[in-house]
């Protein structure tokens, strides 16, 4: 057969398959197929040899232009099957960013740590430093250097889980007062720090008791600090805490480390003093213990008495959430109810 009618026929065809090529495989085997070493082009080339001199460089130039064609045929097809397969690809994937998405729950501070949070903000913006003391402590700091040495009746008022007998689980935050006064450096300026945490009695769980409950530490040391900086601070935290009308009263009591010392209630923020369930009658509500930092305390942290002094206090989060939102029993702090917990959500 005529080579130049072959290779017309050879171009049809192969056109045909070109465009009847419905993916990227097919599309490669008809290259491999037309285009091959092996293929019916290479074959009509080959088949030259018996052509006159002249027509040999005819043909050959026609068999190349057709061989371009075919390939450019098929480059431009598998361009456009490499474009539908992507479009296919989008499509499956589309979004519909107007279906309604999974809800989270949003999860909230415990009602423990706002009131935490709440006290911390407050003196954080009275220019107090918040520090973290150890939970299992020595007995040096829990009571030694608060004046409790041992054997002095005063421990008793804090049952005590020991783990060796100079090792235990702190009874209170106080410790971390002795411990900031060791290291503080009044070069710098005076000491005025709170540190909450918890601490751990060894007391028989019941509405009011939790062997492990929180407290906040309060304690500054500078010159000519007086009982009435005491009494304006703990002001502060009663009207933060329960309410702008809230007053607080000082009534004598006993602590080893301050002297004097006070035990201090609020006005109740239920009745507003006349009396009720709340206050039991009292119109006063109990929240915390302070005093001026007894001298034996500043000696033993290294701090001149006859130059320095300071007050203390010491209050329980715990005892201010139950009042301020009349939980019943303090063991409810501690069993992670998520409906308990729910009910003093920051949004309102
Ligand atoms: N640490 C005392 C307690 O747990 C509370 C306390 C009272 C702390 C008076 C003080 C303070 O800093 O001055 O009962």
């Amino acid at each position: 057969m005529d080579l130049r009618k072959k290779l017309e026929e050879l171009k049809h065809n192969g056109l045909n398959d070109i465009q009847s090529a419905k993916d990227l495989e097919k599309i490669n085997d008809i290259r491999v197929n037309l285009l091959g070493k092996k293929g019916p082009i290479t074959e009509v080339l080959r088949g030259m040899r018996d052509l006159s001199a002249e027509e040999r460089p005819q043909v050959g130039s026609f068999a190349n232009k057709i061989r371009d064609e075919l390939a450019q045929a098929i480059a431009k097809r598998k361009e456009e099957l490499e474009l539908e397969k992507i479009a296919a690809k989008l499509e499956q994937e589309t979004i519909d960013v107007t279906l309604p998405g999974i809800q989270v729950k949003q999860g909230q501070a415990h009602v423990l740590t706002q009131i935490i949070d709440q006290i911390e903000e407050l003196f954080l913006g009275m220019g107090y430093q918040i520090v973290d003391g150890p939970e299992v402590e020595e007995d040096h700091y829990n009571f030694e250097m608060l004046n409790l040495p041992k054997d002095h009746p005063a421990r008793d008022m804090q049952d005590t889980f020991y783990i060796t007998e100079q090792i235990l689980m702190r009874t209170q935050t106080s410790p971390v007062q002795a411990r900031t006064m060791e290291v503080h450096d009044f070069s710098k300026g005076p000491l005025k720090m709170i540190s909450p945490g918890k601490v751990y009695r060894r007391d028989t769980d019941d509405a009011t008791h939790s062997h492990q409950f929180h407290q906040i530490e309060g304690l500054v040391i500078d010159k000519n600090i007086t009982m009435a900086d005491l009494k304006g601070t703990l002001e502060l935290i009663a009207k933060t805490v329960f309410g702008k009308e809230r007053e607080i009263r000082m009534r004598p009591s006993y602590f080893p480390f301050t002297e004097p010392s006070a035990e201090v209630d609020v006005s109740c923020f239920k009745c507003g003093g006349k009396g009720c369930n709340v206050c039991k009658g009292t119109g006063w509500i109990e929240v915390l213990g302070s005093g001026m930092v007894h001298p034996n305390v500043l000696k033993m942290a290294g701090i001149d008495p006859e130059v320095y002094g300071g007050f203390a206090f010491g209050l329980g989060p715990d005892r201010f959430a139950m009042l301020k939102y009349g939980v019943e029993d303090i063991r409810d702090f501690y069993l992670n109810d998520a409906r308990f917990l729910q009910q003093f959500s920051q949004k309102g």
